[in-house]
């Protein structure tokens, strides 16, 4: 990841950046800007972003997980890269990140579903060592099957 970037915790002067990044990157099954607003800063969630140093830059790109408070799993909700920052490692960061706080905040599962056909974030996510266990049939709106997958913290 180039130097100039850092992982942060999500702020309020991030949100209506992260619905933009949404809008683009997803074509359906979008995170609403409530949505967005709601996991900043809730205590049973964690949002971070990717964004360059300085103060006021807005994010490339964003992790969503969350956690039912009894339990140890955390599930990964939604990662996304804007398109001009992608192939940099911004999603590999992210996700490390993510592994790291929750780890801190007592998770000890990590776990996730995503497209059959989303080529891409299948790869990040074996490359980061989650393992498959099961499919959702028909899980998204286009009617593709979900992977799920796993990894331990
Ligand atoms: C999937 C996504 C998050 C990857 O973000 P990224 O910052 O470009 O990923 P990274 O640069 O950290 O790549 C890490 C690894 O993921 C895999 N990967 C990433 N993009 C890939 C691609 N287009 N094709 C194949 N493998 C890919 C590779 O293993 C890569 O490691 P390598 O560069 O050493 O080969 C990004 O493409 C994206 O935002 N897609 C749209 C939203 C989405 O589908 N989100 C996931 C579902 S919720």
């Amino acid at each position: 990841m180039p130097p100039r970037l850092v992982i942060r915790p999500a702020r309020p002067a991030d949100l209506a950046a992260l619905a933009a990044l949404e809008t683009r990157s997803f074509t359906g099954e979008r995170l609403s800007p409530a949505r967005f607003q709601h996991w900043c800063g809730a205590d049973n969630g964690l949002l971070l972003v990717a964004a360059e140093r300085r103060a006021s830059a807005p994010p490339l790109g964003y992790a969503l997980s969350f956690w039912r408070r009894q339990g140890v799993s955390a599930r990964l909700y939604s990662i996304a890269i804007a398109a001009e920052a992608r192939g940099q490692g911004l999603a590999q960061r992210l996700l490390q990140a993510s592994e790291r706080q929750l780890k801190q905040r007592g998770r000890s599962r990590y776990t996730l579903e995503v497209a059959v056909r989303n080529a891409a974030a299948i790869a990040l996510y074996q490359k980061r060592g989650f393992i498959p266990f099961g499919r959702y049939r028909a899980y998204y709106q286009d009617g593709q099957d979900a992977l799920r997958m796993y990894k331990p913290l």
